[in-house]
């Protein structure tokens, strides 16, 4: 909580994203007998996930064990995870007439589930804060346009470039949507948010600015704890990213950590190991992780993580390596 005010902190704080999840046994044995929407939906299974790598490791915050393609289903989309597959939407939005068509509801109410586990797990926690979030207005968009996951995101840009209005209606749904979901995690205990634009990086700066900037900054603006903003692949219009705002701006791999600490000026920081390297043996992941912190420098305010989430594949023994290594660190 320091680091995302900026202020100095006696150890370099370390959470990772998805640190809760398939590398490790423990969700992996829960995962026999419940799917990922049974877990996200059960609060007392939902916050055990959540607590898992706390209890293993020394994560200095944790995540609420959620889905940003939870909200979808209230708004009238039918989401299923298909084995294998990812997320698949049954009746994905292609024309505008879908857009009208979106529900606007109560998130205390369709979402309770989520906030529930939230309550449940700042009481287990004691000092360590949790971390609430939800997708990013574009990301989701373009969940509900795509079906699933795309390369492309054709389907998202066609619908982008030939629907304007419908387009800005959409996203002026979903962010208000976001914004009050996020509000509510705060107010049941969440220390902090993220709100994850993990493909924004498919558009040019002059698309981001046009048809997303305005209204990620509008969430981004009304939080009332510190608000990550999370995105991949914008390293090259990052002063877009900081326009449209948050406390502490999360990086990837594609920009050395020095650089972006400069571009961002007047912020907090987070990211930004690539993720692939919490597959390798020990020597040359601690060289990857020094790497990453000497980047980061001296100042306060800054977060380390990775650019992305863990991959399923990461051995539990590196991911414990990597906090030792981060905790250990004399900037
Ligand atoms: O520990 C944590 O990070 C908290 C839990 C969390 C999940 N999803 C659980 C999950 C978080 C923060 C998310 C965010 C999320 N979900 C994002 C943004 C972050 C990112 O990775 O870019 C996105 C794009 C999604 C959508 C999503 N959920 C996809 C595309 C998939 C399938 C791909 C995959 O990784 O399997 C999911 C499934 C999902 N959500 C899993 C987990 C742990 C794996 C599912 C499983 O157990 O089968």
């Amino acid at each position: 909580m320091k680091a995302c005010r900026r202020e100095a902190a006696n150890k370099t704080p370390v959470w990772l994203m998805r640190q809760a999840g398939r590398y490790m046994a423990e969700y992996r044995k829960l995962r026999e007998t419940h799917t990922l929407l049974e877990m996200c939906r059960q609060p007392d299974l939902a916050s055990e996930v959540t607590m898992q790598p706390i209890r293993r490791f020394q994560m200095d915050a944790a995540i609420i064990f959620a889905d940003i393609l939870l909200p979808l289903e209230p708004l009238g989309l039918h989401l299923e995870f298909a084995k294998g597959e990812g997320p698949v939407i049954h009746n994905a939005i292609s024309r505008p007439e879908d857009v009208n068509r979106l529900h606007d509801f109560d998130v205390k109410h369709e979402l309770g589930f989520v906030l529930e586990a939230i309550r449940m797990t700042v009481q287990q926690l004691g000092a360590t804060p949790l971390i609430g979030f939800a997708g990013a207005p574009f990301t989701v968009a373009s969940y509900a346009i795509e079906g699933g996951h795309s390369r492309h995101f054709l389907k998202t840009k066609q619908f982008m470039y030939q629907y304007p209005d419908a387009w800005h209606l959409l996203m002026k749904k979903i962010s208000d949507m976001t914004d009050r979901y996020l509000q509510a995690q705060t107010a049941v205990g969440a220390s902090a948010v993220q709100m994850f634009d993990s493909w924004v990086g498919v558009l040019g700066p002059d698309d981001y600015r046009k048809f997303v900037l305005p209204y990620s900054q509008m969430v981004l603006s009304n939080q009332r704890v510190p608000v990550i903003h999370f995105s991949t692949g914008t390293s090259s219009y990052l002063d877009a990213i900081c326009e449209a705002g948050g406390d502490v701006i999360s990086v990837d791999w594609r920009i050395d950590l020095a650089v972006a600490r400069k571009q961002i000026g007047a912020r907090a920081i987070q990211g930004n190991l690539d993720p692939a390297h919490l597959l390798m043996p020990g020597e040359k992941l601690r060289a990857e992780v020094q790497a990453v912190l000497k980047a980061a420098g001296k100042d306060p305010g800054y977060i380390f993580n990775l650019g992305h989430g863990v991959f399923p594949e990461t051995p539990p023994e590196n991911v414990e390596l990597l906090i030792k290594e981060v905790h250990s660190w004399k900037p």
